[in-house]
């Protein structure tokens, strides 16, 4: 069995007195997709951000098998991509040049090479005909979608997915989770984290849910509600 890509051992998170959750263990595999789950403010966020190494926790992450954190400041470069829970879209580029950019910083290519890619992705995702315009002439569906389009055109090995598919009817839950599969079977892999328990069960990957005292695996519950 090769490294887990993804290693969390005894994870726990505090701010200030405040305990968020503890003895988070996980390990996510290359081409794997797993999805975690669980209410609001349960520190959903703050574990990707954790994963991340964008916030400092009790215990070990590593990534690829090196600390997700240096020095208290991330050690991801270029290995994850987080797409954030707020699309967080550049404002004064286009959305075609908010996915191009991505191309063009991490895998070098020129402006015209990096768009003709960005269009593809956003095409999958169905944002092609919006590619020309601004974020603040977007949907809130339009610039989501826009932003998951710039985590994948990242292609990086860790896609870590905050809230991807909420706000979207089923049809494009479908796509999205597609997508999603696509991916995975290319290698990488996926942390999804999210409310939407309609999308993973069409991803069929482990579900794990989130609490104060760690991760239950939801997985066998999941195949007895699907059976
Ligand atoms: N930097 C911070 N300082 C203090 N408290 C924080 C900080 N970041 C998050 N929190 C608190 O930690 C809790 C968990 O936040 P988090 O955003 O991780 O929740 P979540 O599970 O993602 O929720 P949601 O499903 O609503 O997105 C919240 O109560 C939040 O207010
Ligand atoms: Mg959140």
């Amino acid at each position: 069995m090769p490294d887990p890509l993804v290693k969390l051992e005894g994870v726990s998170k505090a701010f200030g007195d405040r305990e968020l959750f503890k003895n988070v263990d996980l390990e996510v595999s290359m081409g794997e997709i797993v999805t975690i789950v669980g209410p609001s403010g349960v520190g959903k966020t703050t574990l990707l951000r954790a994963i991340a190494g964008m916030t400092d926790v009790e215990g070990q992450v590593t990534i690829g098998g090196q600390p997700a954190q240096h020095n208290g400041v991330t050690n991801g470069n270029h290995r994850l991509c987080l797409v954030t829970q707020h699309a967080n879209l550049w404002d004064h580029l286009s959305a075609l040049d908010n996915v191009a950019l991505v191309r063009r910083l991490l895998h070098d290519e020129p402006r015209r090479t990096a768009r003709r890619a960005a269009m593809r992705y956003m095409e999958a995702l169905e944002v092609g005909g919006v590619a020309r315009q601004y974020p603040h002439s977007l949907s809130g569906g339009e610039q989501q979608r826009v932003s998951l389009a710039r985590g994948f055109a990242a292609e990086t090995p860790l896609l870590l997915l905050d809230e991807v598919s909420s706000n979207v009817d089923f049809r494009r839950r479908r796509m999205i989770a597609d997508a999603l599969l696509d991916i995975a079977k290319s290698g990488r892999s996926i942390v999804l984290v999210t409310h939407d328990l309609e999308t993973a069960q069409l991803l069929r990957g482990r579900t794990l849910r989130l609490t104060p005292d760690g991760l239950d695996d939801l997985s066998e519950v999941d195949t007895r509600v699907t059976s």
